[in-house]
């Protein structure tokens, strides 16, 4: 079966920020996942670990979504600056119920993010935060001058104010974050919206709280009323095995459920496509973008873990939801501005998982890795029929084409062939991440049962390349031309 390229038709830019990570005050994500502490023997920069760092800089992080989540509508971001020792200790209320001190707050949350080279989405609280609150935070962290949040943040340490690209207007507003109808939400967004200014040049890019799943009506009524007044609508979706109050293992589960988890994050192309036709109609310029700022897989968590941290495994499977649902975005690139992965380390679908002083890589980091390729690269458009179990992105940048493609099958190989006729080449290199079993994952002990390897099972006949692609795998062919 041949895929052909069309290399010379103009396409549109992959944003980096689909490559964008989610990191909430969530079970073990930023504490133990991202901050130890400066007292900790964990190799550390100024309490952040390290090991963490050069992992997520390695698949070139480009954006953090942070305080949360559910946790952003009950998070007072005063409680997180000042001494540390002093800072107020609360429970947090969503997550466990577990004790939160306030040692990573908005001074930490930059330090991670100079320190990944990465930018700011900071998630403003609508649920339980008052105008103000949210109006000073913006101040605090972007106003250079005189001004009393200003002279807060020079007194806390920090002399110059941060650039902050991206601000959430509440999140999950239909539930956690206040379970409000849409009219209401809508005109609530347009009045604290209203209050995060630009203290700078630079705009500070807002995001409406959107839909959940497939909540057009949400869509519809938000749009109506407030879509003049947004940059950007948020949407959410997870991929599950069946049920959400029945959620599968995120191991050793039936072959069912390698079925169904994919074919739940294959959904995701249905909601972007009826989404982004709503958007259309208040939106015909294709202006604001949708932001997928929580997906990925939601499965049980681990056995003896504590439920409300969501600690789960991540498996071969999960390769394959990242890669399909990250093609989708690609597909629907010239509305999806960003995406966030839910989320960054030890929650749900992670990038990382870290257990004391060690870490390892998930196969979904796997996939990151070999996806960079695609960040800001142009879409190329391509027709052809392929096999039922693939899926498949090509882009091009900097004169070379990358082609990514996902090989959902459980059993033998696939060969794909690519013609690429106004391309001249004549070598290329390719990555694979694969694994003999569905449920192969990482853990402690064997770090890399699921790993990037270097593939070979290519050949290069005139303008085609055809690949061979064993089952349960993801891989990128990069082709430079001559
Ligand atoms: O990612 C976990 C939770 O899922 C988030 O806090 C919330 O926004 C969503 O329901």
């Amino acid at each position: 079966m041949t895929v052909e390229v069309l290399t010379s038709k103009k396409g549109p830019t992959i944003s980096k920020y689909i490559y964008g990570q989610f990191a909430e005050h969530l079970g073990r994500c930023i504490y133990e996942g991202v901050w130890v502490g400066k007292d900790s023997d964990i190799p550390n920069n100024e309490g952040i670990r390290l090991d963490v760092v050069e992992a997520l800089k390695a698949i070139k992080v480009p954006v953090v979504r942070w305080p949360g989540g559910c946790f952003a509508d009950e998070y007072h971001w005063k409680d997180g600056i000042g001494t540390p020792a002093e800072r107020k200790t609360i429970v947090n209320t969503h997550w466990g119920g577990v004790v939160e001190n306030n040692h990573f707050g908005t001074h930490e949350f930059f330090h991670l993010l100079d320190l990944l080279g990465a930018e700011a989405y900071v998630n403003g609280n609508v649920g339980s935060g008052t105008v103000q609150e949210m109006q000073e935070w913006v101040e605090y962290i972007t106003f250079e001058g005189e001004s009393p949040m200003s002279n807060l943040r020079k007194e806390n340490g920090s002399e110059s104010a941060w650039e902050m690209k991206f601000f959430g207007v509440g999140n999950e507003s239909w539930g956690c974050g206040g379970n409000m109808r849409p009219e209401y939400y809508a005109d609530l967004y347009r009045r604290y919206q209203t209050y995060v200014r630009n203290y700078t040049d630079k705009h500070v890019y807002k995001i409406a709280c959107g839909p959940n799943i497939d909540d057009y009506n949400w869509m519809e009524q938000v749009m109506k009323i407030a879509a003049p007044f947004m940059d950007g609508i948020s949407l959410h979706h997870y991929a599950l095995t069946g049920e959400w109050e029945d959620k599968g293992p995120a191991t050793n589960f039936p072959e069912a459920q390698w079925h169904s988890l994919i074919d739940s994050a294959k959904k995701m192309d249905e909601l972007i496509t009826k989404h982004s036709t709503i958007m259309d109609k208040y939106d015909p310029e294709k202006r604001v973008g949708l932001i997928v700022d929580e997906w990925g897989s939601w499965l049980a968590v681990e056995n003896g873990t504590n439920p409300g941290f969501l600690y789960q495994q991540n498996t071969i499977r999960d390769a394959m939801v990242a890669s399909v649902t990250l093609n989708i975005f690609h597909k629907h690139a010239d509305r999806v501005q960003m995406a966030n992965i839910a989320q960054m380390v030890n929650v749900l679908q992670a990038m990382l998982l870290t257990e004391g002083e060690k870490m390892i890589k998930t196969p979904t980091y796997h996939v990151f890795d070999l996806y960079t390729h695609h960040q800001d690269a142009e879409l190329i458009d391509t027709y052809g029929e392929t096999q039922e179990s693939i899926d498949y992105t090509v882009s091009k940048k900097d004169g070379k084409v990358a082609i990514s493609v996902c090989n959902y099958g459980l059993q033998g190989k696939e060969t794909v062939s690519f013609n690429l006729p106004d391309y001249s080449f004549n070598s290329a290199e390719a990555w694979i991440v694969s694994a003999n079993e569905m449920d192969a994952h990482n853990t402690f002990e064997n770090p890399e049962v699921v790993s990037k390897k270097s593939f070979e099972d290519f050949k290069i006949d005139g303008s085609t390349v055809s690949l061979t692609l064993p089952a349960m795998s993801v891989t990128t062919l990069l082709i430079k031309e001559n």
